[in-house]
């Protein structure tokens, strides 16, 4: 009876120690790769946080960069072209200013600012993303 005993026992005995090896390991390893895991999204939710602000500024002056407008206009001083926060001023509370100024971006044209004329922007730039540059243009300060 005790030789037959002294397997049972050793497979117990190696029973007992054998969940230990791996659960011993993985415990090593999350705590390993957890801070390397953990650290880009405190770094991407901080990045989102701080660019919430600005990114639709962003946005549209990479369209109107995009769109070649800033080759003659910039927000605040003039250049070939009036500076967009005096076009925002000059045509603030006017109703039919956003289609006016839509279809003159498109077409082009000059005499409001001086003797410089506007070419055509379209149709280089899209009808819908001269609509979005007017609507941002309007609301400048
Ligand atoms: C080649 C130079 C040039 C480019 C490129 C240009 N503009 Fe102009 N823009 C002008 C000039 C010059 C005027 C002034 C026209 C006038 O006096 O009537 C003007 C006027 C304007 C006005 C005011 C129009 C008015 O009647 O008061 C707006 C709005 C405007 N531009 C938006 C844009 C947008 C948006 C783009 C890009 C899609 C653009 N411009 C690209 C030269 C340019």
């Amino acid at each position: 009876m005790k030789k037959n005993l002294f397997p049972v026992l050793m497979v117990l005995a190696l029973g007992a120690c054998q969940p230990d090896t791996p659960t011993q390991q993985p415990k090593l390893s999350p705590a390993v790769t957890a801070p390397v895991v953990a650290a880009p999204p405190p770094a991407a939710a901080v990045a989102e946080v701080k660019a919430a602000p600005v990114s639709e500024d962003a946005a549209m002056r990479a369209l109107a960069q995009k769109s070649l407008c800033f080759t003659c206009h910039t927000i605040d001083n003039n250049l070939v072209g009036p500076a967009w926060s005096k076009v925002a001023a000059k045509y603030r509370g006017q109703k039919d200013a956003e289609a006016k100024l839509v279809a003159k971006v498109a077409k082009g044209g000059g005499g409001v600012w001086g003797n410089v004329a506007m070419p055509p922007n379209s149709p280089k730039v899209s009808e819908k993303d001269i609509q979005t540059l007017v609507g941002y243009i309007l609301l400048l300060k």
